[in-house]
Order: C-alpha cells, then structure tokens, then sequence
C-alpha cells in the first residue's frame, strides 16, 4: 500500500444523499476510487451505498471496501424509544432485541456500523445528551452497554444483518463543567473508576469492535489524544483490540483545546494515543505525511492502525463479499414485527410519575376527552434527536393513538401554544375544548432538538409559554372537578413542581419512537400497566445538579433543626423523584427480605429474597431494586449502591417472590490505592422499588475474610 491508500483506510469522510445522488462533503468520489477515503459515514439507501462500493471495489487500486458506518441510536427506520426512555424498562434482554432489530433494519439499507451504544453515565439533566444514554447508574450503563454491544453485533459480525458497534464516547463526557455540552471535564481518578469506565469495560468484555473517544478533555487532556485511557486503559489493560474512530473533527480540535499547534502535531498526538479513524478532520491524511517527516509518528505506527481498521473490515465480511449487506429486502412480516415491538418497549418505557386518586387509566367512562398542547400531534418531535432514516412523518402522535384506541370516544384536540414560541392567543380556545370533556390530557414538554449533541439547558422548566397555557387548562379542569392528565416528553426530567403539584397524573413519554401514540394510548387507557422507572432522579430545582442517588455520606447529614448541616437554605436536597421511581397500576408490597448467609467469604455468594404481593385492583409488573451499602470502610462508600434488578408480574391479590443472586466479588470496591480490595465488614443490604431509603427493606450481612 501507498502512503496515501494507507491514510485512506485510517480517513473517514461524510457523505450524503443530494437531490442529484450521493455526494461526499468536501471531496469527490475519486478520493474513493482514488484509495484515499476508505471510510463513509452518513449515507443512506442500499443503491447509493452499492454504488460508492462499487467504486472502491471496481475502481480502486487495491480494491478494498469501504466501510459505511451512521449513527443508529435508537433504530434505523422504525424508531424505538430514545435510550434514556428505553432505560426506564431496566431489562437487558430488551435492550438487546431493540439494538438487534435496529442493526437488521440498518444492514438491509447496507450500513456496516453504528456510532451506538452511547454509555455515558449523566448525573446533569442538563446535559442534553443524557438522552443518548443509560441515565445515571453506571451498573445500568454496563448491564446496557452489554446488551447493546451484543443486540448490534449478533452472533457473527460477518453475517449480512450485524453492525460493528462503536461504544461512545470514552470517557466522562457526561460530567462536562455546569452541563455545558462539550465543556471541560475534571473528575477524580476515583469517580472516573467508579462511575465512567464500567459501561465502556463492559462494552469491551461484550466485544464491542470499536470505541469512539469523546470530544472532551480530562483534566487537560483531550480524549481524542489520551495515550493513558485510549492505549493504556483500553488497549493494554482491557485488551481492546478493536478499532478506535475519533469523534467528528476531533483530531482537528486538539488545536482549539490548545494542545497542538497544527495539523500534523494533532495527527502525530491521536494517531501515537491509539486513534485509529479520523473522522471528517482530514488530518490523519494531510497531516500524517508532514508528521512522518518531522519524525513525530513512524510508519510502524500508521500501520498499526491500518492493520486493525483492515482486520475489522474483514471480521465484518467485507472482503468476502462487500454487497452482504443490503442485498436482500426484509419481509413485510419482518417490518411488522419490528414495528410491534417498537409498540411494546414505548408503552414499556413509560413512567408513571404520580397518579392521584387513581385518575389513570381513564379506561371506558372518558366519552369525551380534550387533547390539548404542542406535542400532542407532533409525529416528528416523537423521534427525539436522533432518527436515522426515519422521516419526519410516520411517528404515531398521541392523537392518532387515543383516537385508534377509543373509536366510540369524541377526541377534541388543541396545541394551544406552540412548544418555544411565546404567542398565547391559542390558549382560551384550549380551555373552552375542557369544559364539556369528562378528562383532560395535556401533552407537554421539549422539542426534540433541545436535547442530544449541543443541546444543554440552563433552565429545565417547560419552553414557551406552555406553563401559562397548562395552569389555565388545570385550572379550568379543576372548576369542573374533571380528572386533568398531563404527558411530559423530553430528552431529560424536566423541573416542573408546579405541575406535579397540579396536575391528577402525571406520566414521563420522553420520546417514544414510531410507536409513541399507540403505548400512550395504552397505558391511558389501562391495556398496558405502566412498569417504566426513570434511570435518573428528578430534581426539584436546579440548583441540586448534580443529583443522583449514589453519593457519598457528608460528616454533617442534612438536619432540619441544626443550621450546620449539608442542606439547601432555599430548596429541599430529596430530588422531586428518586431514582427508580415509577407507578403501575397495581399496588405492590414488599415483605419478608431474607439474605443468606449472614456471613459472607470473598468467594462465596449471597441470595436475597423479598416476598411481593399485589394488593390492588389490576395487574401489573413490578421492578425491584437491589441496593448495597457498606456501611464501614476505609473509603467511604456510596450511601447506596445498584447491583441488582428483578421483576415479577402479579395479578390482584396474588403473591409472589423475586430473587437476587450476587457474588461477593461484587462487594469488592477500589481500596485507597484504587486496587479491587474485599474488607470484612457490615454491609446493608436494601431491597425496594426505588432508590428512597425510606421504601426500601434492610438487613445487615458481614463480609468476612
Ligand atoms: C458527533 C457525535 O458526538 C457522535 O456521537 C456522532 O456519532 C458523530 N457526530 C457522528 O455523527
């Protein structure tokens, strides 16, 4: 290979699809015949991507495929919900079937990989890529880093329905300072271990084939030219052997974050961290060949790259046959399945923040029903920031799905305001559409575009003038003493005290997917329970963000009548709603947590079981948490720590069990040197349906050595 064509297989360039074909941003489609681009991201459509292989399998010199890579987040062309949605089912399996689908319905389009999953631990709603993600529990983002890795990549990576995952974005993007998208990161060595790097150490235990560092920097170090975590981490310590792509123009910002004075230095800077494709920076390809002659990077380590970027095409099945992929149409039984269980992860997603007075569901008495706000009828805001190939069109808005799923009932529907705009004059007719309804549903929340990549909120209240048009429909809804439901979607909890205060029930939608007004429908109209808990807290007020549940103890606890306490003087610390919460509608009881044994060895295992009976009127699927904490070690730990989740499903009035079983190798935490350590001790163990201390079971085991 020449210098150039070995450049090429380490460039990764956009494409995309023009009115008059496929064209490649910034270049020509003689860089592919050329051998000078050997990656594409963001094309789209088996044809167009049969014809730019073509090029480079006919064309080229030395024939190499191209590999063609998109993000599929959350589906190709059926949308699933968005990942922190997804995260609220807790169920792994789940998770691995929606990535499965997604990889076949991308493959038959002819895309080989995905930039997915997103594994970024967020612990600030107001980073707007908390969307992306598994929320904020590193043990959910490792158990879904798994699933994911294994749904994308099925069985054989070589077969013509899997993608090549790349995990992202390693490491820490989530703590960015102030939620502030693509800010600095510092965090300590402690929490990187802890929190950050278990998603990823599962991703590379799943055999995830590639990993993409994060725009941000550590500490001063930007991910894109971490020697440290990229080489050092990732390859030598966990044995990655897969590709890593930087994140788009990355390796050109080493410049801008001020760590290379130009092109070439930030080429030699990722290239020698271990960054094997530059994505859209050109630099590996105009700056490589000058770094080479400064002495900065050695062909040795081009080819290092070029062997592992060649070795991933070929594990993909490209050399064998580069057309695998998008060759065969699915069935329309194919499409339809998938379809179905875009429906059922959606109504699976949901969580039910509160439900006074059993206002949900609504069930048959609702003849009339007043459908009002912005994001009632919004088929393309239910793709949430990330849609692939799915148009604008086509999403089942919760109009459509109410009105499909009670065709006796009368469905008045009204926006009221726009979801940012700031005229009120739709507001009044809203309210009138109230006053001959026997329920009311307000569908509010965020645009799509206001969370993903560079979508960080300052303020996480409702947009627009949408309050004002909900406290009018409240409260005329309450003058008429009918039940008022409100649906929240966003990309993150929003901070809405006022209308969890006010409103009969309130449930979390997020962003759905296609199927987002059928699982609506469902849950509203009590065919489905809701069984969704939310993977973040919700906060109160702002001022709390950070907030999650796994924080360390203070010396000084918070207490109500002793000012020199950890507290707010202006707001409580309890988030709005915990971690893990979720309603159904049935009502669950927990009893009887039994743990065995009451002493523990370093190799041994220890079961929990916790009787759950079912004391309301309707079935319904409870979750259960298992929480540790050690309540005495030389590093303080967590006030509670996530390592277990079950489910049971209970008709009315009947009983059951879950059970957990856990190796005490997961009681091990990072001693003061950061090494694993086992230290005998009393640990609590808590079971209950959320993370509030105050709803959970305890019993205290002893570790011994
Ligand atoms: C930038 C985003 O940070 C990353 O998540 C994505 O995969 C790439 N753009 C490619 O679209």
């Amino acid at each position: 290979m020449t210098l150039a064509e070995k450049l090429g297989q380490l460039t990764m360039a956009a494409a995309g699809h023009a009115v008059t074909g496929p064209v490649i941003a910034g270049d020509s489609v003689e860089a592919i015949k050329a051998g000078i681009i050997g990656n594409l991201l963001n094309l789209m459509g088996a044809d167009h991507v049969h014809a730019m292989q073509r090029l480079a399998v006919e064309q080229s010199r030395l024939h190499i495929p191209v590999l063609f890579a998109l993000d599929v987040t959350h589906g190709y062309r059926t949308l699933f919900p968005v990942s922190l949605a997804e995260a609220s089912l807790f169920d792994p399996e789940a998770w691995a079937l929606t990535a499965r689908e997604a990889a076949k319905e991308a493959c038959a389009d002819g895309i080989a990989m995905t930039f997915a999953p997103m594994i970024d631990v967020s612990r600030d709603p107001r980073w707007g890529r908390s969307v992306e993600g598994p929320g904020e529990d590193p043990w959910v983002g490792a158990r879904m880093a798994e699933a994911k890795v294994r749904g994308t990549q099925g069985a054989e990576l070589a077969s013509a329905d899997s993608l090549a995952a790349v995990a992202k974005h390693y490491c820490a993007y989530g703590p960015v300072t102030a939620g502030r998208e693509y800010a600095s990161v510092d965090i300590s060595e402690r929490t990187l271990r802890e929190v950050h790097l278990p998603p990823f150490e599962a991703a590379v235990r799943a055999g995830a084939a590639s990993i993409m560092p994060a725009f941000t920097d550590l500490a001063g170090i930007p991910m894109t030219a971490h020697a440290a975590l990229l080489d050092g981490w990732l390859r030598a310590r966990l044995g990655f052997e897969g590709v890593l792509v930087s994140d788009y123009n990355a390796i050109g910002e080493l410049i801008r974050h001020g760590i290379a004075a130009d092109a070439a230095e930030a080429a030699a800077l990722a290239l020698k961290a271990g960054v094997d494709i530059d994505m859209m920076a050109s630099c590996y390809r105009n700056g490589l060949p000058v770094a080479l002659n400064r002495g900065l990077v050695t062909l040795a380590d081009i080819d290092r790259s070029v062997r592992r970027v060649l070795a991933l095409k070929e594990r993909l099945g490209l050399f064998d046959d580069p057309y695998r992929r998008g060759s065969a149409p699915e069935t329309d039984a194919a499409i339809a399945r998938r379809r179905q269980l875009a429906r059922d992860v959606a109504a699976r997603s949901i969580v039910m923040l509160t439900n006074r007075a059993d206002a949900l569901p609504l069930e048959g008495s609702a003849r009339t029903l007043a459908l009002v706000g912005p994001l009632a009828d919004a088929s393309a805001e239910m793709r949430g920031p990330w849609w692939a190939a799915a148009g604008p069109e086509g999403q089942v808005t919760a109009l459509e799905g109410l009105r499909a799923a009670l065709p006796r009932s009368e469905i008045r529907y009204a926006p009221g305001v726009a979801i940012e705009a700031q005229d009120t004059a739709g507001i009044p007719a809203a309210v009138e559409l109230c006053d001959n309804a026997d329920a009311v549903v307000l569908c509010l929340g965020e645009a799509a575009a206001m969370s993903g990549e560079a979508a960080s909120r300052a303020h996480l209240g409702l947009p627009g003038q949408q309050r004002l048009l909900a406290e009018a429909v409240l409260e005329r809804a309450r003058a008429r003493s009918k039940p008022a439901i409100a649906v929240l979607f966003s990309g993150r909890p929003l901070i809405v005290p006022w209308l969890i205060e006010r409103a009969d029930a309130v449930l979390a939608a997020w962003f759905l997917g296609s199927e987002a007004g059928n699982a609506i429908a469902e849950v509203i109209t009590g065919r489905v329970s809701p069984s969704g808990r939310t993977a973040m807290s919700w906060p109160q007020a702002v001022g709390q963000i950070p907030l999650f549940y796994g924080e360390r103890p203070s010396g000084r606890p918070a207490n109500p009548v002793d000012h020199y306490t950890s507290k707010y003087l202006d707001a409580p610390n309890e988030p709005q709603f915990p971690f893990g919460h979720g309603l159904t509608y049935g009502r669950f009881v927990l009893s009887d947590l039994t743990v065995t044994p009451e002493t523990l060895q370093e190799g041994g295992a220890l079961e929990a079981r916790v009787a759950v009976s079912n004391e309301g009127r309707k079935a319904a699927e409870e979750t259960v948490f298992l929480f540790v904490h050690d309540k005495l070690a030389r590093v303080a730990r967590p006030v509670l720590e996530l390592k277990g989740v079950a489910k049971v499903r209970l008709q009315p009035g009947e009983r059951g069990s879950v059970r957990f079983e856990l190796p005490a190798s997961e009681l091990r935490f990072l001693g003061m040197d950061l090494q694993p350590v086992f230290e005998p001790g009393e640990v609590e163990i808590l079971v209950g349906p959320c993370a509030d201390r105050k709803q959970l079971l305890s019993t205290t085991i002893r570790l011994s050595a």
